[in-house]
């Protein structure tokens, strides 16, 4: 299963035309949502997406505090190549951004992992769905490991890392740190798993 996954990875042709492809999903309560590959040039996009997101959930986010994105913190969260800093970004169906899982390698099969969610869009499966994509295709770029700090008192993010088979640590009293296996039964029953690897593909061979 793997393999199939590295294979369309690397293969499919990259995609024509200006307007970005997007893979539908429903969620659970049948509210349609579009995936695609966050790109460099969605500046703006994430600008708009995190003034949307409530103080706590920016907190649970950034670990501290977090009012706006720096300059220079928007430009790290751009800096994508899509295969060893890879972002899927969520729009609902009118295009407002609604949520981004993102990973960033930090060694050779190891990466980091985290995820946002517009607040209203918690608790609909969502969070779920984005981790299974997005360790389908950290696996086909060879990741083998995602590493998640969260607040301590995270306790979807902590059933969701739960959900994939973490290990957790508490390192301090304010964080934990989980570390998950990425085995291909994490994304066995994700929708249109294909279509997204396509998608995944085509952003790292247009770059
Ligand atoms: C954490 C986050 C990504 C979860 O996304 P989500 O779309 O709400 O997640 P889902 O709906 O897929 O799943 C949430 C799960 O947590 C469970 N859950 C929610 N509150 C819970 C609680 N207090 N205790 C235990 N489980 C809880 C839900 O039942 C659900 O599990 P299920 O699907 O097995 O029923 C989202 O809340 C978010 O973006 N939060 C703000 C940013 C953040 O915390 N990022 C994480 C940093 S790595």
């Amino acid at each position: 299963m793997l393999a199939i996954v590295s294979t369309i990875l690397t293969t499919s042709p990259p995609s024509i035309g200006s307007r970005p492809a997007t893979v539908t999903l429903h969620l659970r309560d049948n509210r349609a949502v579009r995936v695609r590959p966050l790109m460099r040039t969605d500046r703006e996009q994430l600008v708009e997406g995190f003034r949307h997101l409530s103080e706590a959930s920016r907190y649970q986010r950034f670990l501290s505090p977090t009012a706006q994105l720096s300059g220079s913190q928007l430009t790290y969260l751009t800096n994508i190549d899509h295969i060893d800093h890879f972002a899927w970004g969520v729009e609902s169906t009118d295009g407002t951004g609604i949520a981004i899982a993102r990973y960033v390698r930090t060694g050779p099969d190891t990466a980091e992992a985290a995820f946002t969610i517009n607040d209203a869009f918690h608790g609909c499966g969502l969070g779920w769905r984005m981790l299974q994509a997005l360790a389908m295709v950290a696996a086909g770029h060879g990741i083998s490991r995602f590493e998640m700090t969260m607040l301590a008192d995270n306790a979807s993010m902590a059933h969701l890392a739960g959900k994939a088979g973490a290990v957790f640590e508490q390192p301090d009293g304010g964080t934990i740190r989980a570390e998950v296996d990425l085995l291909p039964a994490i994304w066995s029953d994700l929708p249109r798993a294909e279509e997204l690897l396509r998608l995944a593909s085509a952003a790292a061979r247009a770059e």
